[in-house]
């Protein structure tokens, strides 16, 4: 595992590596690397095969912390954009939520970061419940965010919605190669994705691992 890159992510949010040819199992080792990785539900292999072509899985994905309903949501996610081909659109998008949340004013602050609030897995997924903050602070720092609009107590979508304009509003754009690697400080950054236009044959293919 190279330092470096670990440390580019703990710094900044995010990193992005360029110019590997792995196979699922060298992506999984690599994660590894970096800490203990998990499957996204009991049973289910370690890396997530993630396929999109015309007319499958081409959305666009709203800005997101994922596994906001775990205990200990996990702390860095792992992309490897492994094909990418007749394709545009579909940009990953990046926020610093912790820049976003301190820019609220003192009074929504506190109110995202003292109630205790209900958040349920969404329904495709295993049935998760946790009853937590959405900002987790230590010594008056963030130390962790959990970040979904969909699953959020109705009576702060309010504030989160204000949270998710200030994060939208100062989002970055990427488009990775094919070959890159990007890693994301899941407990300060959320991450989503622009609509994706294919063409007839065109596909995108991900590998993902979740690290603890
Ligand atoms: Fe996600």
């Amino acid at each position: 595992m190279n330092r470096d890159f670990l440390n580019r992510v703990e710094s900044f949010g995010f990193a992005q590596i360029l110019g590997f040819d792995l196979c699922i199992n060298e992506f999984q080792e690599f994660c590894s690397g970096i800490g203990e990785v998990v499957p996204e539900e009991p049973g289910a292999s370690l890396v997530t095969y993630l396929q999109s072509e015309k007319n499958l899985n081409v959305s666009d994905i709203p800005l997101h912390t994922d596994k906001s309903y775990w205990k200990k949501p996990p702390r860095f996610i792992v992309f490897y954009f492994k094909e990418i081909s007749g394709f545009s659109g579909g940009e990953t998008l990046l926020t610093n939520l912790v820049d976003s949340y301190q820019s609220l004013c003192i009074e929504d602050r506190e109110i995202l970061s003292k109630s205790n609030v209900l958040i349920k897995s969404p329904c495709n997924r295993k049935p998760y419940c946790q009853k937590v903050r959405l900002v987790e602070l230590k010594d008056n720092s963030v130390k962790m965010v959990r970040f979904r609009l969909d699953v959020t107590h109705s009576s702060l979508r309010f504030v989160m919605g204000k949270w998710y304009d200030k994060a939208e509003n100062s989002c970055i754009s990427l488009s990775p190669a094919p070959g890159t690697i990007l890693m994301v400080d899941n407990h300060r950054w959320a991450h989503g994705r622009n609509f994706c236009n294919f063409e007839q044959f065109g596909q995108r293919i991900i590998y993902r691992c979740l690290v603890l």
